[in-house]
């Protein structure tokens, strides 16, 4: 009798703590779940407070989204994007930037008279992160748009193109990157060219579909003169003080363009051998018209600018072959371009509100 009791009371006993431990496994299983998803809450109410953007409510966000321009370049389709990646930090719900930014001022004040500090442009442009690319938090900028400025020597009007341009790229929502290509060798200098070696520096960065050309000592006077790219190439600064606020000539692509990726490549990019200054703009325009391409411009008020006043530079002087290569461009555009561009990066410097890339690039072909 007693060993049968004793035999009972030990199974009794395996058996009570077996239950037990069943039931503390399925309380610390509850317990994990029920704090994950706390976790996960929480997250979600401080992002919503985080993203509400100052001046859009949700449902301006999506109708922006449904707003597109017949002749914009790569209009994203997506509608919303829900980045899960990591749940518990971050959840972003973004629609896209509406084709009109609703930021836009309109005419500006622009003057060169007092010397530009870039201590106080750093300050004023806190968003703008190094290398000089910024894209808007509270929307998806609809192009990543690359600006090229060919450089040598021209310090203080890089500082007021930063000064001016910043902000007013900001205000036009651009997810954009600013590169100032330095050409650091003693050759005469090759606009074109540099242009050319931005185009091919800027890709190896990032994923851009839109490249702006311009002149470093060139200002927009108006912010509606959106640094994006359109359904063919476009000439931006179509009216400069500098020709009287008009264009010299209707064929003139010079000073700011934007070409997208795909009509860059149309025309094998840009010539590389205009040596000194001129004549390149306009083989860039005949390449255009060759491919037939025609070329968008914004209106004369919206397009007006300015040009900071300079004497002409040294290792500058006029091409004297321009018009007899103006002349070739059908022949030789196929053979000289991005196909056959070859140069040395000899640095890379990442400054705040730029991106500086000193190149040499070699000697003229003759
Ligand atoms: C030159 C261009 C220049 C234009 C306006 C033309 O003669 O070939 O390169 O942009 O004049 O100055």
């Amino acid at each position: 009798m007693t060993g049968d009791s004793n035999v009972n009371f030990t199974v009794l006993h395996r058996t009570c703590k077996l239950v037990v431990l069943l039931c503390l496994l399925h309380i610390s299983v509850t317990l994990v779940f029920y704090l994950r998803s706390f976790d996960i809450r929480l997250a979600f109410v401080q992002n919503q407070q985080s993203h509400k953007p100052k001046d859009l409510t949700t449902s301006k966000i999506l109708k922006d989204v449904e707003l597109t321009e017949q002749d914009s370049v790569q209009p994203r389709k997506v509608s919303g994007v829900v980045d899960v990646a990591n749940v518990s930090e971050e959840i972003k719900i973004l629609g896209n930037c509406p084709e009109t930014s609703p930021l836009l001022v309109g005419p500006l004040r622009i003057e060169f008279s007092t010397p530009v500090n870039l201590d106080m442009v750093r300050n004023e442009n806190p968003n703008v992160k190094t290398g000089g690319r910024f894209k808007p938090s509270n929307c998806i900028a609809l192009q990543k748009v690359a600006i090229i400025i060919p450089f040598r020597n021209r310090e203080e009007h890089l500082k007021f193109w930063l000064y001016y341009l910043h902000p007013i790229l900001q205000r036009q929502q651009l997810d954009y990157g600013v590169y100032v290509i330095n050409q650091d060798d003693n050759e005469v200098f090759n606009r074109a060219k540099l242009l050319n070696v931005g185009y091919a520096e800027a890709l190896k960065e990032y994923d851009y579909g839109c490249f702006i050309f311009s002149d470093v000592d060139l200002i927009p006077m108006d912010d509606r003169n959106t640094y994006k790219c359109f359904s063919q190439p476009r000439h931006l600064s179509v009216s400069m003080d500098k020709f009287g606020f008009r264009l010299p000539y209707n064929q003139y692509f010079g000073g700011v363009s934007s070409m997208s990726k795909e009509q860059y490549l149309k025309i094998n990019g840009f010539p590389n051998n205009y040596w000194g200054w001129g004549g390149e703009d306009d083989d860039i325009y005949n390449r255009l018209n060759i491919k037939g391409m025609s070329i968008s411009r914004p209106s004369g008020p919206i397009g007006k600018c300015r040009m900071i006043r300079h004497e002409r530079d040294a290792k500058n002087d006029p091409n004297p072959q321009r018009f007899d290569r103006i002349a070739h461009t059908r022949d030789t555009m196929q053979v000289d371009g991005i196909n056959s561009l070859s140069y040395k990066v000899v640095r890379v410097e990442k400054e705040q509100l730029y991106t500086k890339i000193s190149v040499d690039l070699g000697k003229p072909s003759q």
